[in-house]
């Protein structure tokens, strides 16, 4: 058990439900504040959308093709971080050494250490198994961009105005980090 009594864990089949219902959370702090640093679609998903883009993690996660972190407080998930190879699902190719990282804290367990877990987590199984990790963070999110840094991220560019949330035009940087092959367990 960690800082604030976060556990860190594989994603079980019982992870759906909290983890769809903080992404969806999301849709409803994009329309309150605007800050959070993922893109979302113009309509909020359908909840099987939701169940099919979970059943596809899990069966990614089997297959040893992605890797999700649990944060679990309490007994129930609040947050995960995944890293998925660039390219996503399709054959092996010139791009399947870069992994791509997204993470997700529920509002109310953010700022007690669960991102900071859930990277260390997700890094440590990375290495190894991808050379690169690479991932975009919003001009609005500051907060993200200071976790990333602290684990050795470094900007590699900007595109400017990328992100339109509302009337609004966001840059998306991108961030990445070099895991030397043999830096780390092997697959
Ligand atoms: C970004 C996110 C994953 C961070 O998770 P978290 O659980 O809040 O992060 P932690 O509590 O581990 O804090 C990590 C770092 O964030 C920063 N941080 C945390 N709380 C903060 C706060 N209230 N104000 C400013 N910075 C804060 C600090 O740098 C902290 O480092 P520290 O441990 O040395 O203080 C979370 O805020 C989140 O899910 N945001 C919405 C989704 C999103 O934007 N994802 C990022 C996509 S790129």
């Amino acid at each position: 058990m960690g800082a604030g009594g976060v556990k860190v864990r594989d994603l079980h089949w019982d992870d759906f439900e909290p983890l769809a219902n903080s992404y969806l959370a999301l849709y409803d702090e994009r329309d309150a504040e605007g800050t959070i640093g993922i893109s979302l679609f113009d309509e909020r998903p359908k909840p099987s959308g939701e169940v099919a883009w979970f059943s596809d993690l899990y069966r990614r996660v089997l297959e040893r093709e992605v890797i999700v972190a649990v944060a679990e407080v309490d007994g129930r998930a609040v947050g995960a971080c995944t890293i998925a190879p660039a390219g996503g699902s399709a054959p092996p190719s010139e791009t399947s050494h870069v992994g791509v990282l997204g993470i997700l804290v529920e509002r109310t367990h953010r700022g007690r250490g669960c991102g900071r877990a859930l990277m260390e987590r997700a890094l440590a199984e990375a290495r190894g198994r991808f050379e690169r990790v690479r991932l975009g963070v919003f001009s609005t999110n500051p907060r993200a961009r200071q976790l990333y840094e602290r684990f050795g991220f470094r900007s590699t560019g900007r595109w400017v105005g990328e992100i339109r949330r509302g009337e609004r035009r966001i840059d998306l940087e991108w961030m990445t980090l070099e895991l030397p092959p043999g830096d780390g367990p092997k697959r």
